[in-house]
């Protein structure tokens, strides 16, 4: 069997003298090629549990894995080049081009100019924003849709195995939103990255992942395919969750079948 790309193992955060922990005992893993989403209310724990995988926040206990590996046996540098990471809001430099954002991590691992170039080249062609139109404009002369490729393309620069997603697409227009969610899982199974995506929103992460993990409180309340959650979810919290979902698709289903009235002109 592969080894997992990223393993959790009773992993623990407290923040300051809080009596209860933000994270408490997550154990989750992450497969090779596999999309796992982990979905939560607000402030369940979701971007600790992310920031803890490439140690932006040291765990009070318990350990992650990537590629088997124990992240605390790794430097930091060397660890956040085999993950990359794109969050909401992008996080560009402002006064840096669209090819110097890309590349920056490129240049901090010490490629040569000629390197970088070519490759910056070669990713904006992935996220579909040829380098001879785009390399050279601001953060600023982009739409928010062109912004988020170009937070993915500076993700994938250093051609990770395994990237982390902080609700990349939250901060985008429903059809932007969907456009670039398509193109995401098509890059994704192209690249077979492995993936884990932090999101609030249930419908995204019934569409995009393989598992769900849902996070209540700092814990795990349920790992599971969106099928089984849908299915069998475990108690009545992931029952609420999923249930969003569940109404939109049969109201979406009785509306084409006419047994609803409400919808016509
Ligand atoms: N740097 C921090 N210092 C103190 N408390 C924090 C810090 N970061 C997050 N928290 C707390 O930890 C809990 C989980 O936060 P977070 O992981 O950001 O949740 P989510 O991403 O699910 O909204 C929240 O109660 C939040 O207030
Ligand atoms: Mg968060």
């Amino acid at each position: 069997m592969r080894v997992p790309a990223i393993e959790l193992i009773a992993l623990t955060k407290c923040f300051g003298n809080s009596d209860e922990p933000a994270v408490k005992s997550v154990d989750l893993s992450v497969a090779q090629g596999e999309v796992l989403a982990i979905v939560g209310g607000s402030g369940s724990g979701k971007t600790t549990t992310l920031k803890m995988i490439n140690r932006l926040i040291e765990p009070t206990s318990g350990s992650v894995k990537v590629m088997g590996e124990d992240v605390t046996n790794v430097d930091p540098v060397g660890l956040r080049r085999s993950i990359g990471y794109a969050f909401q809001g992008v996080g560009l430099f402002p006064h840096m081009t669209v090819g110097q954002n890309v590349g920056v991590t490129l240049q901090l691992l010490g490629w040569t100019k000629e390197s970088i170039v070519e490759r910056v080249s070669e990713l904006l062609a992935m996220v579909d924003l040829p380098a001879p139109e785009y390399r050279d404009r601001l953060p600023s002369e982009l739409s928010g849709g062109q912004q988020q490729r170009v937070g993915f393309a500076r993700a994938l620069a250093s051609s990770p195995q395994a990237i982390l997603m902080d609700e990349p697409f939250g901060a985008l227009d429903p059809i932007t939103r969907d456009a670039l969610q398509q193109e995401f899982r098509s890059l994704q199974k192209k690249l077979e990255l492995s993936v884990v995506l932090v999101t609030h929103d249930m419908s995204e992460a019934v569409l995009l992942a393989d598992r769900i993990a849902v996070m209540h409180k700092g814990e795990l309340a349920q790992v599971a395919s969106p099928r089984v959650l849908l299915t069998s979810p475990i108690n009545e919290y992931v029952a609420q969750l999923i249930d969003t979902p569940r109404r939109h698709s049969d109201f979406i289903e009785s509306l084409l079948h006419g047994s609803v009235a409400g919808g016509e002109p």
